[in-house]
Formats: structure tokens, sequence, C-alpha cells
């Protein structure tokens, strides 16, 4: 084997161990959540919010041209949200600014990830799939408030699912 040869192929091992020490260090110690793609369930055909538990909730988000449904959800600092995702029509994309939650939108298929948000404010969230015409339309916002009468007015769910 050429001397070059050996080194190309030193250098990708390197890499590929470098690669998945990473993905080690993202998922043990900054505790990084994977999307994951759930295909053992129907998807859903109507938008839901449910609180399942003490700061816990359940999203269950719809995209279609051009809308998500919701498109704004009001939620009290430190929600857990366990976000749903899937699409009516086409593939779409679902990104939250801010936040490592970057899903795509899949007709018949639900995609799933949690997120926290411990900091107030209004996390925007877009489409990131180009999906025609009214694509940069595509947009929503999760507002996160300790603010009792913003809370009151977003008639959070309170029930059990
Ligand atoms: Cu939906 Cu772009």
């Amino acid at each position: 084997m050429d001397k070059s040869e050996k080194l190309a192929l030193g250098l990708s091992g390197l890499l590929l161990a470098a690669f998945f020490l990473a993905l080690i260090y993202a998922q043990v110690a900054r505790g990084i959540e994977v999307p994951t793609c759930i295909t053992d369930v129907e998807p859903f055909t109507s938008d839901t919010l449910f609180q399942i538990d003490e700061n816990e909730y359940e999203l269950h988000m719809i995209t279609r041209m051009w809308a998500f449904e919701p498109s704004s959800v009001t939620l009290p600092v430190g929600s857990t949200v366990h976000l749903y995702v899937t699409s009516r029509d086409i593939i779409h994309g679902f990104k939250i600014e801010g936040k490592n939650v970057n899903l795509m939108a899949v007709p018949q298929t639900i995609n799933y990830i949690p997120v926290t948000f411990n900091e107030p404010g209004e996390y925007f969230f877009a489409c990131h799939e180009f999906c025609g015409a009214a694509h940069h339309l595509m947009a929503g916002r999760i507002i996160i408030t300790d603010n009792e009468e913003d809370l009151a007015r977003a008639d959070l769910p309170g029930g059990e699912r």
C-alpha cells in the first residue's frame, strides 16, 4: 500500500472515532435527545395540547399548506413539551429557534422530540422545507411566560388525556 493511501486510511479511521466519541458525548454528557420516528401509531388528524403531568405537556402539531396547527401555544416557564409532529399533505419542516428542535413533518408518520423551556420568552418556529407558494408564511410561536394573566388567557388544558 502506498504511503499516502495509508495516511488517508488512518485519518479517516481517526475521524470516524472522533465522530463516534462526539455522538456519545452529546447523548451522555449533554443529554441531547435525538428525534425519533414513531411508526407504530396512526398519525393524528387534529391538533391537541394535553397536560400529562405538572409542568409536562404533550403537543400534537399538525403541519399543512401553509400553516401550523396550533400556530401559537402559551405555556408556563419550566414546561417540558413532548412534541409529536405530523403533516396533513406534503413534507414540511418544524424548527424552533434557539432550541435543539429540528424535525421533518412527514405525512403518515409521526416524529417525536421532548423539549424543555426554562427561560421565559417567545420561541419562534417555522417550516424549513420548501413546500410551495406560501412556504415563507409558515410560522408560529411558543410563548413561555410566568404571567398568570397570559396563562389564564391561553386557556391551558387542565384535564387528563
Ligand atoms: Cu411548509 Cu415550507
